[in-house]
């Protein structure tokens, strides 16, 4: 029983990029979010408004969001930790923010400075001025599965996180295992509690392939319902507040699953692949997904 159309949305110029030591050129953030804009994805998590000592990359976030080249068909989104971060987003005109927390109580403060009970109210303020502004507010949760600092996490844990950014008023959850240690037994165990309380369709599933579980997640993901994925070109990507949290889900890899699958997506395989050939020359080092590998042979 699976979904016959999944909606990517791409995260590689924010989670991806967040993680990369290399300064990138602003112009070249740009080009790569051109490119992938040209590549028929409906949703593009551009850059994130936090602290620029935080996360140095992403300084030029409104440079970057201001400068792009939109596409009307898609959703323009960034992240945002608090209400500094949604005006700066707002300025530069942003379609769609997200806000973001973690299950774990030791990751949300080594990732954001702030216990859980404190974030929340901060994070409130933000969906209800987001949704005044007429934007659209995503919610993420952080290591649903586990934590580099607490080990596993159990469904309850999350569903408490899930059910404070359902009563903000958020339209969406997506739920990151942060640091890619799930197997699909702890994804069914996890979605079939959460869907005790809410429906598949307001769940994105947000998973890094530190250990190569990803897609083996994501299939069982489908199975279960879910039919929005996030995923980096290249694989890009991690949290460089979770010790040993690598790329996300590579795009063109799970591209490559959904559409042998017979699973619709609207996006052009080609033009992810340009795409990650392109960051990965700018980022300087080799991109590993299984496809680019392909792509390299032929
Ligand atoms: P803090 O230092 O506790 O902030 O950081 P504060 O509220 O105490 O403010 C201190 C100063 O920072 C103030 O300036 C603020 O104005 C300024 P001062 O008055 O001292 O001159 N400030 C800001 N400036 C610009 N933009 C802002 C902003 N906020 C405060 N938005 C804070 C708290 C949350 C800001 C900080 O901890 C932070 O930026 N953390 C972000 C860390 C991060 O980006 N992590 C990666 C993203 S999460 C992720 O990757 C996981 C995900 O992919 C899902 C998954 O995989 O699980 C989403
Ligand atoms: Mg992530």
């Amino acid at each position: 029983n699976l979904p016959r159309q999944v909606v990517m949305k791409e995260v590689g110029p924010r989670d991806g990029l967040q993680n990369e030591r290399q300064k990138i050129l602003t112009e070249d953030k740009i080009s790569f979010i051109n490119q992938l804009s040209e590549s028929g994805l409906k949703y593009i998590e551009v850059t994130s408004f936090v602290h620029p000592e935080w996360i140095p990359q992403l300084a030029d976030a409104k440079d970057v969001l201001q400068s792009i080249k939109r596409n009307q068909t898609i959703t323009y989104a960034a992240l945002v930790p608090n209400m500094r971060g949604l005006i700066r987003a707002l300025e530069a005109e942003v379609d769609e923010v997200s806000v973001f927390l973690s299950a774990s109580e030791t990751h949300n403060k080594n990732n954001i400075n702030k216990t859980i009970d404190e974030t929340i109210p901060i994070l409130k303020e933000v969906v209800q001025e987001g949704l005044k502004a007429n934007r659209s507010v995503r919610g993420y949760v952080s290591t649903v599965i586990g934590c580099p600092y607490e080990g596993y996490i159990e469904p309850e844990q999350v569903l408490k996180v899930v059910d404070a950014l359902f009563n903000m008023g958020v339209t969406e959850v997506s739920l990151g295992d942060t640091i890619g240690v799930a197997v699909p037994t702890q994804v069914e165990k996890l979605l079939a509690r959460l869907f005790n309380e809410y429906p598949p369709n307001v769940f994105a599933m947000h998973f890094h392939d530190t250990r190569g579980t990803a897609l083996a997640n994501i299939v069982k993901s489908l199975e279960m319902g879910i039919t929005i994925f996030d995923s980096s070109v290249g694989g890009l990507g991690g949290c460089p507040y979770a010790k040993g949290a690598t790329g996300n889900v590579a795009t063109e890899d799970l591209l490559y699953l959904l559409t042998e699958m017979g699973i619709e997506t609207g996006v052009n395989m080609d033009a992810i692949l340009a795409s990650a050939f392109f960051i990965e020359e700018k980022i300087g080092r080799k991109l590993g997904s299984k496809q680019l590998e392909i792509a390299r042979g032929k």
